[in-house]
């Protein structure tokens, strides 16, 4: 047979499955059948190798392409957290050291916490994403993350926010309660809820850890209480090889270097700006509809409010709707709002919203960002009466050197007109 050696070596690549070898033998046998004068069946053999190539790149591109769609979700070490499994326990009180939060009873809405904010919590979230591309740089995750700032700020909310894009369960300790009375039994508590967490793939959730700054504090039994921190602090640094751990406090200034040094990622959340307030309005106003310049005149309101009280607030005014649906404009309901939130709206606010409206209109017109066409808006009045109450307050205050005041700006009743079915 002819050519028999270069059948034979092609016989011999298809079947080791080398692909680069059979293309050689191919690329012979297509050069041999050339010389040889068989030029169409030359030419056959050539077009099938070049296609062969062909498939080959656009088969690289497409694995290419599923790579970069695929999102990597990092495995976290462990086994299934089932609830009602086995939950260790004070062992003089009985009462059990965490609490199992499983996937489907986390806080699934993500929380406001402004632009600077969440591009980190979105950069660690990368991280997890890309596990695999950080292993090649013989990096990890960070799995350690403190979370710390004002009460009801969002940071629980976080914390069940970044668990639930990780698809784990949470369990959550309250470290007041790891605390037992009996300081021996406080050691063993730690290393038991330890081994206990490390065991299954879930985020370990550490509230009120400045409770480990308190117990530093206490002058008896100094010895023993810094054996226990350190025992914490060990097992939280072994930890960092195997789960997630993220620490909640709200009282950052109690703890101490060491402690802090320990967390990877250290998250602030705090009081809520402008832009952030608006945002979390906007998410629990709903179904309740209000205007651009009522969001604002509510933004205005709750100026030093965190997240939970702004909530709070908003929960009554939808109350209030519901109740009394027409009866009152948006400003005397708010007013009555802010009355029965005193400890929550500053008394600056309640009171220039209990005033009559030219002193409002001309308090929010000093905000630089609320305009005219907003300010109309808030207070239901006609754009064209709040643009005169500016003019007149700029002229005033011109006269008067710059030192003009609010309240005389117009005091004829009748200057107050509302804006026609608005
Ligand atoms: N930034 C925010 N975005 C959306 N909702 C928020 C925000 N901050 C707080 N909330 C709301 O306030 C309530 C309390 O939030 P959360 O429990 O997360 O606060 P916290 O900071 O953990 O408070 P604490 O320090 O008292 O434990 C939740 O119902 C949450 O929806
Ligand atoms: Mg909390």
């Amino acid at each position: 047979m002819d050519h028999f050696s270069l059948v034979y070596d092609l016989c011999r690549a298809a079947l080791g499955g080398d692909p680069k070898e059979a293309k050689e033998v191919v690329k012979k046998l297509s050069v041999i059948l050339a010389k040889s004068g068989e030029a169409d069946d030359a030419a056959l053999i050539s077009r099938l190798l070049k296609s062969k190539n062909g498939n080959g790149e656009r088969r690289a591109v497409a694995f290419k392409e599923s790579l970069a769609s695929t999102v990597e979700v990092f495995e976290l070490p462990g086994e299934q957290l089932h609830v009602g499994g086995h939950i260790p326990v004070d062992r003089e009180s009985g009462a059990p050291l965490a609490e199992i939060i499983p996937v489907a009873q986390l806080h699934s809405e993500r929380p406001m916490l402004g632009a600077a904010l969440e591009g980190a919590v979105n950069d660690l979230l990368l991280e997890w994403q890309n596990a695999r591309s950080l292993a090649s740089l013989g990096l990890t995750p960070a799995k350690t993350c403190l979370v710390y700032g004002p009460p009801g700020t969002g940071k629980t909310r976080l914390a069940h926010w970044l668990a639930l894009q990780l698809q784990v369960p949470v369990i959550l300790v309250r470290l007041d309660g790891l605390m037992s009375s009996y300081l021996g039994t406080t050691s063993r508590n730690i290393g038991n809820l330890f081994k206990f967490a490390n065991t299954y793939k879930a985020v370990l959730l550490l509230d009120e850890f400045d409770a480990i700054a308190k117990l530093r504090d206490d002058p008896n039994e100094i010895g023993e209480i810094k054996r226990i921190v350190n025992t914490l602090l060990q097992e939280l640094d072994a930890r960092r090889a195997i789960g997630f751990t993220i620490a909640i406090t709200n009282h950052p200034n109690l703890l101490d270097p060491a402690v802090w040094r320990r967390f990877e990622v250290q998250l602030e959340t705090p009081i809520p700006d402008w832009n952030q307030r608006l945002a979390i309005i906007g998410a629990f106003l709903p179904p309740l509809e209000v205007s651009e310049g009522k969001l604002q005149l509510l933004s205005w309101a709750l100026d030093g409010c965190s997240g939970a009280e702004i909530e709070d607030v908003i929960i009554g005014l939808k109350k209030s709707h519901a109740l009394e649906p027409n009866e009152l404009t948006f400003v005397q309901r708010l007013t009555r709002i802010s009355f029965a939130h005193g400890g929550r709206i500053k008394e600056e606010k309640r009171l220039l919203l209990a005033s009559d409206v030219t002193s409002l209109a001309v308090a929010l017109l000093e905000q630089p960002l609320f305009s005219q066409a907003r300010v109309a808006e808030a207070l239901d009045l006609n754009r064209s009466t709040v643009s005169r109450w500016a003019k007149l307050k700029q002229e005033k205050s011109e006269l008067t050197d710059g030192d003009g005041t609010a309240d005389s700006v117009c005091d004829q009743p009748e200057d107050v007109e509302k804006a026609a079915g608005s």
